[in-house]
């Protein structure tokens, strides 16, 4: 186990994606910067991050944690259940959903971002970068993204001490990894109770191959299943862009 600190740091994911070409890196490691000025988000999307939100990238081994790459949809929803239930755990009362397959939201809001990569030179190490609005107020923040986005101190009010919340993540994290490579039934009752698009009308973009249906639910494998006009449609790559 390493962690990799840095004061600032363009993106984690980056710097994960770094390490993991170093043929001795270790894995799990952490790579943690409290100033991320280049985060990426899922395909040409940046993340807008300020001081006081969490900012991370963990590299884990397939070999250690024994998930086959080829699960990679199932590892996005596992890292959105790990959240969900790490702040679940913090604020029981609190609503907090999943938005298939790995953004987190809190009262409607989406408070944290999970982008999971593959190293192109090492196939069997996953880079799993998580973003989570804590101390960050949105109220900094683009106006597009006030609307749509919060943070756990916008949501709840007071201030946290990151690093219990990251503990916490970590923590969780490792439990549901433990839970996809042990093929534990419980994992996709978890990423279906947490969904908030069950019944709802959902628009996925996805290489202009776009789609829309009712959503029947999330299968075990983790495709996301939307009724269409022709049929059941399994979906298994793609971001929503909206769902009502
Ligand atoms: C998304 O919602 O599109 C995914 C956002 C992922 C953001 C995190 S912040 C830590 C890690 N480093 C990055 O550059 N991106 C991820």
């Amino acid at each position: 186990q390493s962690i990799d600190f840095h004061e600032t740091l363009a993106s984690t994911n980056d710097r994960g994606l770094q390490l993991a070409n170093d043929p001795f890196v270790v894995t799990p490691s952490l790579v943690l910067t409290p100033a991320q000025t280049g985060g990426r988000g899922r395909g040409a999307n940046r993340w807008w991050s300020t001081a006081g939100a969490l900012t991370f990238s963990v590299l884990v081994s397939p070999d250690v944690v024994e998930l086959p790459v080829a699960r990679h949809p199932q590892i996005s929803l596992t890292v959105g259940v790990a959240v969900c239930e790490a702040l679940r755990q913090r604020f029981p009362q609190a609503d907090i959903g999943l938005k298939w397959p790995n953004d987190v939201f809190l009262h409607e809001k989406k408070v944290c971002g999970i982008l999971v990569e593959v190293p192109p030179q090492r196939r069997d190490i996953l880079v799993i970068g998580i973003g989570l609005n804590v101390n960050n107020s949105l109220k900094s923040a683009p106006a597009e993204l006030q609307a749509t986005a919060t943070s756990l101190s916008d949501a709840v009010g007071n201030k946290f001490e990151l690093s219990e919340i990251l503990i916490e993540v970590l923590h969780m994290l490792e439990q549901r990894l433990a839970w996809l490579s042990a093929s534990d039934p419980q994992l996709a009752r978890r990423w279906e109770e947490f969904s908030l698009l069950r019944g709802k009308t959902v628009y996925i973009e996805n290489h202009q191959n776009d789609i829309a249906g009712i959503c029947q639910g999330i299968d075990e494998e983790g495709g996301l299943l939307l009724r269409t006009p022709s049929g059941i449609e399994r979906v298994t790559h793609g971001i929503v862009k909206h769902f009502q």
